[in-house]
């Protein structure tokens, strides 16, 4: 069975490779460190850590039986959503994975994003997800399911912080009212230097509609880990 962890397409594998081999000479010198390749942003759309928490926050979730499907707002050509589908295969879930996105979005990829997507998951040998495709202005909440008891929110491409806070206030009130009690809301990029968060602020836009969000709601946002990228999550309190 393919890593869990390592799920994208290859694009970082030359990384990967030089790392390891840099290692390999390290673990002779004995400094009692080794390296670890940092994500290039353009192509590497989550850490090693963040994924390790992805891995955990669906799992604990879909042990604890909680109602709903699982769904991604953001996809791109797929990075965490093949870790989802993976987790939903390891539990042998009938739960279903829905991504939306516009798919219009580039970065540095050539050719048709949906299309990678969906060969991302044909090579992994994994179900192919429902895609949503179009603006989140027009897909949300009329093609949400109705119960979800996981979603990650990861939007950013660049965009303005205010602006981009209007697309993140647009998909927390839509997504909000439909998490099961239990559900798990991951939110990508939000970072709190105050929590003692490293790495870059690379879309404050989240930070500033999560917290106007979840100011007037009972649930308390939990900052994580993900060494060069910040994420947070946060759980459902009732129905
Ligand atoms: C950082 S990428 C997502 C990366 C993805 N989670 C992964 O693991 O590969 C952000 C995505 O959000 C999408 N997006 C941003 N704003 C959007 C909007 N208003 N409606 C639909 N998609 C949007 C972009 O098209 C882009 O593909």
């Amino acid at each position: 069975m393919n890593n869990f962890f390592i799920s994208e397409p290859p694009f970082a594998a030359p990384a990967r490779r030089l790392v390891t081999l840099l290692n390999k000479g390290l673990h002779f010198l004995k400094p009692g460190y080794q390296l670890t390749a940092a994500p290039n942003p353009v192509v590497d759309m989550n850490t090693l850590e963040q994924r390790i928490n992805y891995f955990h926050l669906l799992d604990a979730t879909l042990a604890a039986q909680i109602p709903g499907d699982v769904i991604e707002l953001g996809c791109f050509t797929g990075q965490c959503a093949l870790l989802f589908q993976k987790v939903l295969q390891m539990h042998h879930s009938d739960k279903m994975l829905h991504l939306y996105d516009s798919f219009e979005t580039q970065f540095t990829l050539q050719g048709n994003v949906a299309n990678v997507l969906e060969r991302n998951f044909a090579l992994a040998g994994l179900p192919m997800p429902v895609l949503h495709k179009g603006y989140f202005q027009q897909t949300l909440p009329s093609q949400l399911p109705a119960r979800i008891c996981f979603t990650h929110i990861d939007c950013g491409f660049g965009a303005d912080a205010l602006a981009h806070k209007e697309v993140m206030l647009h998909c927390l009130q839509t997504v909000y009212p439909r998490l099961s009690k239990g559900a798990v809301c991951v939110l990508m990029d939000y970072h709190d230097r105050r929590s003692g968060a490293i790495g870059h602020d690379v879309n404050p836009g989240v930070k500033l509609a999560c917290d106007e969000f979840l100011a007037s709601k009972p649930e308390q946002l939990v900052a994580l880990y993900g060494n060069q990228i910040s994420h947070a999550f946060f759980r459902k309190v009732a129905d």
